[in-house]
């Protein structure tokens, strides 16, 4: 039997102790069966927690479409936003050659798009789709998010006008609503293939739908690895009702209580400069499920060591307001040794023979003691590799967290009606119809 991810709070005990962890997570139970019944706030939204079984019934599907945008191309520019883009991008990225254009799947690169409005992007990534024979991924549940809309309707233009509009409609795959959305209409119309996200499952928390899986697929990544790690993950979280073994409820009361003794703010920690977009996945599943009601632990994020030559001064001295969660990766595949060198003029020779990755090791280590001794907990979440069953287990160990976490803070983590406020001002600003009357109001504001 393979081994599964674990929760080490030893890091945290000079802050909180570990019975009070274990009489938390015992209370965390009654949170997990909430969710399991349905009856706790955002009831409407409990889909993902039955994904790990059911995502199968569309993975033959998902594989034929991917080999079909692998066959009629060599690029796939996913465009998307939030929820609808950044599980994709965390899972391809770990798991990609770190520099793109010498990915170990040469065959296919995926490139994304809609994640922002900023013009040289655009005219960057239109530049390079000059050159490219690509395919299109569009994904947005409403069908009506202003980001991935305005690329779309860009890079639609573009790619009907390099190949014709048959061909264009055979590269193109729409993922949105069921029958709501302009998304919707507009694949129907142009006749894209489709897939649907089901109503029962938010944007950030659907990694294990067509929303991450098709592009996942594309880049060559397999699926059924992810969702075998996800169901692994279902066992020892979801159907797990002992607390002292269920890693969710230990890194959910973990982090309440820590938020409790005065630890606001959660640096999720890699030492891999591949897992830097599941930090950002991460941020976006716990900043949108648990900031609001003025609740909430921020999430930020670094990559060590780079960031240990920048933030790590601050972590170490700064305000104590700080804890970490470290994704601490066991083993990784012995692929570059320091070698020995006759003058020594570096003085490096004492490493002559070592992995690169057990240095990077003891820098991890290092790290932890460093920083627990500086006053900033430290919750290390073991994985013992990087691949995509582990990656498949992390996704659905986080999402359950999280869910329980925001239970305990008492909010709904499945809504974010914080994120409307830009867009009405915005709206506003750019005279969209309906909003004319705010927009006379900002500009005069702005006038003051
Ligand atoms: O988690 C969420 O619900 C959001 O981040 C959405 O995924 C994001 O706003 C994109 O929305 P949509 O898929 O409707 O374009």
């Amino acid at each position: 039997m393979k081994e599964n991810i674990n929760v080490n709070v030893n890091g945290v005990s000079d802050f909180i102790s570990l019975e009070e962890i274990a009489a938390h997570s015992k209370l965390a139970v009654r949170h997990l069966e909430t969710l399991l019944s349905g009856t706790g706030p955002g009831n409407d939204f409990l889909g993902w927690l039955r994904l790990p079984e059911n995502a199968g019934t569309q993975t033959a599907r998902i594989e034929k479409i991917a080999k079909h945008l692998r066959s009629v191309s060599n690029t796939t520019v996913v465009v998307g936003i939030g929820g609808s883009y950044l599980g994709a991008r965390a899972v391809i990225e770990a798991l990609s050659h770190s520099f793109p254009h010498h990915q170990k799947d040469k065959n296919h690169e995926i490139i994304y798009a809609g994640h922002n409005v900023c013009e040289e992007y655009m005219a960057d990534l239109l530049e390079v789709l000059e050159h490219r024979n690509y395919s299109v991924i569009v994904i947005s549940k409403s069908g009506t998010t202003m980001e991935p809309a305005i690329a779309f309707r860009l890079i639609k233009d573009h790619v009907e006008r390099k190949f014709g509009k048959s061909v264009a409609a055979d590269r193109i795959v729409a993922i949105t609503d069921a029958t709501k959305g302009a998304l919707r209409s507009l694949a129907e119309l142009n006749g894209y293939e489709t897939f649907e996200i089901p109503d029962d499952i938010g944007g950030r928390y659907s990694v294990l739908t067509p929303v991450g899986l098709l592009p996942i697929a594309v880049a060559g990544i397999d699926i059924r690895e992810l969702i075998e790690g996800a169901k692994a993950a279902a066992a020892i979280t979801r159907d797990n009702k002992d607390p002292q073994k269920n890693p969710a409820l230990i890194y959910a009361a973990t982090r309440n209580l820590l938020l409790q003794a005065g630890k606001p703010l959660e640096i999720m920690v890699n030492f891999h400069p591949k897992l830097h977009y599941f930090a950002e996945w991460w941020k976006q599943l716990f900043g949108e499920s648990e900031g609001k009601e003025g609740k909430g632990i921020f999430p930020a994020s670094v990559d060590f060591t780079t960031d240990l030559h920048s933030l790590g001064q601050y972590i170490q001295e700064g305000q104590r307001i700080l804890f970490e969660t470290v994704l601490s990766i066991k083993s990784s595949p012995a692929k570059v040794k320091i070698p020995v060198e006759k003058d020594d003029q570096d003085q490096l020779n004492y490493l002559a023979g070592k992995q690169l990755g057990e240095i990077n090791k003891s820098a991890e280590i290092g790290t932890i003691i460093a920083h627990t001794e500086g006053g900033v907990p430290v919750i290390s979440v073991n994985i013992p590799s990087l691949d995509a069953y582990y990656l498949g287990q992390l996704i659905y160990f986080f999402e359950i967290s999280c869910a329980i976490s925001g239970y305990i803070l008492d909010v709904n983590p499945f809504d974010q009606p914080g994120v409307e406020a830009y867009k009405k001002n915005m709206f506003a600003l750019l005279n969209k119809p309906g909003y004319e009357e705010a927009g006379k109001k900002l500009r005069e504001k702005l006038k003051q």
